[in-house]
């Protein structure tokens, strides 16, 4: 009898061992097996909102930010709280005080060619505002679909 079916539901081994080396480029400390593909972004917009969000809950974002992130936190009734943002980006001191009053679940950010500003976060402020998050427990969401297109590497 011939066996058919589908292939692991977290995803092509040999993608997952690629996705896991690019993060270890970039400092993350990755195996294949933290590694979950999913089908395109709204995919895991919407299981990040399913895994953190409770109705009524924060979700800080820059101002503007992508539509489809809000439509999928919309779906759990989550609330919005801007994060002041120039053209270098959000603005991580203006963190510590949202914080502190709206005990948001997380941080929604596009560090990388924002849409819709295009603006990408300079340097300095990355390190702020990792800074800010390991000491205030903020987790940091991280949609990065541009940040590989930068003819800077
Ligand atoms: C910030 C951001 N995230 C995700 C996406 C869409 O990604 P995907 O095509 O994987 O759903 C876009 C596309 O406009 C985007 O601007």
């Amino acid at each position: 009898m011939r066996r058919c079916e589908y292939g692991p539901s977290e995803g092509f081994p040999a993608l997952r061992e690629w996705i896991a080396g690019e993060m270890q480029q970039r400092g993350v400390q990755c195996a294949a097996t933290d590694v979950l593909v999913t089908n395109g972004s709204q995919q895991v917009l919407d299981l990040v909102g399913k895994l953190f969000l409770n109705p009524g809950d924060v979700v800080l974002t820059e101002n503007p930010t992508y539509l489809a992130a809000i439509q999928a936190f919309q779906t759990l009734e989550a609330k919005f709280v801007p994060v002041p943002t120039d053209e270098h980006g959000l603005v991580p001191s203006a963190l510590p005080e949202l914080i502190a009053k709206h005990r948001p679940k997380f941080l929604y950010t596009i560090p990388n060619f924002q849409n819709p500003t295009g603006v990408t976060l300079i340097a300095e402020r990355r390190r702020e505002l990792a800074r800010i998050a390991a000491e205030h427990g903020l987790v940091i969401v991280e949609d990065d679909p541009y940040g590989k297109t930068s003819i800077r590497g």
